[in-house]
């Protein structure tokens, strides 16, 4: 998830670099750099952490003269964040300078490869490698440029846009794409690069979009399309009209809208990035069958929606692989005397990685002798370097303070340590296990189907702008997402509301329903259904109105609600990663109606590093 940008024309390419990375700035913020053609020399200027640094450090893009250039900003896969680390990079004999958004998945084979013939790298990088790649194929063949690109291309495995100069060819920049976005805008003497239209819109509005496997050469009059066998081949111009204050937000009017309709996504690489022959592989975790094996406790610890993501899949640990799993609030937990079980196992889920509560929890556990893994989405954060092992969610970047990709990354990666430890113990056949890896394949296209009803929930929302409570029962995973859809909706729109375990309401909060208190009810576990239902006619003779998230489809369902919203059918071990979709979308309108700033809503932080 990084952001890349190009210029080659007749103004300095340094000020127009740092502007576009600016909007790009979303995609990735632990390091930035750019590089710059000046008299046949490169000149490359790094710098880690906000975009900031680089500005800067390069007095706006001022110091590195130049009139073509490559930017980009980083949001760390392979290595850390750090200036070495840092695009652009060059290769080895310094002839060629690249950029890359992507993850090159033979990276190791690639960098043996190249070590055979002598080649060095200063990075841990998978870029660097395929720069040097660039390099070797452009010396080993002499046929130019376009040549070393194409051959690299077919030796990469992966994703990648790449933006590349050669010290040979200095009117030129070099691209080559693979499942990674990037594209072309041209004007009168002038060509911009970039991973998405906001980045650029401010200065052209003719784009071309580079087909997938496709590579391009973009030279200040223009820019020429070639397949992998170096044929010329045509793409259409398209004239792009959008707000360019839009920018960051990719055409969004809000980061968390942008985040919501990430989430296929985001689930799909989470999966796929621990999928290995459709086993889920967690060996580079820690989880190997033999360390599962031996586990014989659970404790998960962390702070807001990561807990929520903590209190659903403890029900599914213990039904699927009959262990004890025990969730605990970071906070909580770090100043007990907790009594850990020799053969346990932590596990801390925070989306940042520096959540000091989740962070101390950690260290408490880990001083305890206790084995700990951190389901954690920030590469290189603190969390994810102090566990033993992380198993990182591959959400992206997550802007807006209100989670909601990075939650949905974390759920499916408790699910793939929930298989995998029943898978270990026993308790699961070979087709039982293939069974539950499908269905959780089955998440992102059932989400896709949610988003269908957002007009529905919108209007639901409008209609409840004005509620003063909201109340959200069910009962075991049920009740794991409505406390997630509650948090949702106060923390944004400001409404009070409570998760309520729907069991507990006669203990007490039954007391504050009142005539038209809208109550959520969440139904899809099935044996649980027909109780949630009586707690819902409960509420309802008190004169609640219901709006039902349900998945049953059951007629004792429709009958007892107010308004329904469906959701598809999934194994409910796997409930909740459908059931949060609809409360997401119901809190963004809300906040939307009530004129709120959605993405930063007062008084809360992305992330929580003080207690
Ligand atoms: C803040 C964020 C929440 C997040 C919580 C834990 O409150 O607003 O969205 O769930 O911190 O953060 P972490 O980075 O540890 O997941």
């Amino acid at each position: 998830m990084c952001g890349i940008v190009g210029y080659v024309g007749n103004k300095q390419a340094g000020p127009i670099l740092l502007d576009g990375l600016g909007k790009l700035e979303y995609r990735g913020y632990d390091s930035a750099g750019i590089a710059v053609i000046n008299n046949g020399e490169f000149s490359i200027a790094k710098a880690k952490g906000k975009l900031q640094e680089l500005i800067d450090k390069t007095d706006g893009g001022k110091a590195l003269p130049g009139t073509i250039g490559i930017g980009h900003t980083r949001w760390a896969t392979h290595g850390e964040p750090s200036e070495d680390n840092a695009h652009p990079h060059i290769s080895m004999r310094e002839t060629v300078v690249g950029v890359h958004n992507g993850i090159i998945e033979n990276y190791v084979e690639l960098r043996t490869k190249l070590e055979r013939h002598g080649f060095r790298f200063y990075s841990q990088t998978d870029t660097e490698i395929a720069i040097n790649l660039v390099e070797y194929y452009l010396d080993k063949y002499q046929l130019g440029p376009l040549h070393a690109v194409t051959h690299a291309m077919l030796r990469i495995r992966g994703s990648y846009a790449l933006a590349i100069m050669f010290k040979c060819d200095p009117e030129r920049i070099y691209l080559a794409r693979k499942d990674s976005p990037m594209i072309i805008g041209v004007k009168e003497g002038e060509t911009y690069i970039a991973s998405d239209v906001p980045a650029i819109i401010k200065y052209v509005n003719d784009v071309y979009y580079i087909g997938n496997e496709e590579c391009a050469v973009a030279e200040a009059t223009g820019v020429k399309f070639y397949n992998i066998d170096m044929e010329e081949i045509h793409n259409d111009l398209v004239h792009v009209d959008m707000d360019p204050t839009a920018a960051a937000k990719g055409g969004y009017r809000h980061f968390m809208m942008k985040e919501i309709m990430e989430q296929p996504k985001a689930v799909t690489d989470t999966l796929n990035s621990v999928l290995r022959d459709g086993i889920i592989d967690l060996t580079s975790i820690g989880l190997s069958p033999e360390e599962l094996r031996a586990i014989d406790k659970v404790y998960i610890a962390a702070c807001g929606s990561a807990w929520h993501v903590g209190m659903a899949s403890q029900y599914v640990i213990e039904d699927l692989a009959g262990v004890e799993a025990r969730v605990e609030l970071a906070s909580e937990m770090r100043y007990r005397n907790f009594p850990f079980s020799p053969n346990s196992l932590l596990v801390v889920i925070s989306q940042s990685g520096e959540t000091a509560d989740t962070l101390a929890a950690l260290r408490k556990a880990k001083a305890c002798g206790v084995k700990t893994v951190a389901v954690v989405n920030v590469l290189g954060s603190s969390i994810a370097r102090e566990a033993d092992h992380p198993f990182y969610t591959v959400a992206g970047p997550e802007i807006s303070v209100a989670t909601t990709k990075a939650y949905s990354a974390q759920l499916i990666a408790m699910y793939c340590l929930a298989l995998n430890l029943a898978a270990a113990k026993g308790k699961l056949s070979e087709d039982q296990y293939k069974g539950y890896i499908a269905e959780i394949q089955s998440i992102p296209s059932k989400i896709e189907d949610i988003f269908k009803k957002k007009q529905a929930l919108q209007r639901l929302a409008n209609r409840n702008a004005n509620a003063s409570d909201v109340f959200f029962i069910g009962r075991g995973i049920d009740y794991a997402v409505g406390l997630e859809g509650s948090l949702k909706l106060k923390e944004i729109s400001y409404i009070h509301s409570e998760a309520y375990a729907a069991g507990e309401l006669k203990h007490g909060t039954i007391s504050l329903i009142e005539q038209n208190t809208l109550v959520v009810g969440i139904l899809s576990q099935p044996e649980l259904i027909e109780k949630t239902v009586s707690n819902i006619v409960e509420v309802k003779a008190r004169g609640a109105t219901v709006l039902g998230i349900d998945m049953s489809g059951e007629e004792n369902v429709k009958k007892n609600v107010d308004n329904l919203v469906s959701v598809p059918s999934i194994d409910p071990h796997f409930a909740a990663s459908l059931l949060v979709i609809p409360l997401q979308i119901f809190a963004y309108y809300v906040a939307v109606t009530k004129g709120l700033d959605v993405d930063k809503p007062r008084n809360l932080a992305k992330s929580v590093t003080v207690e």
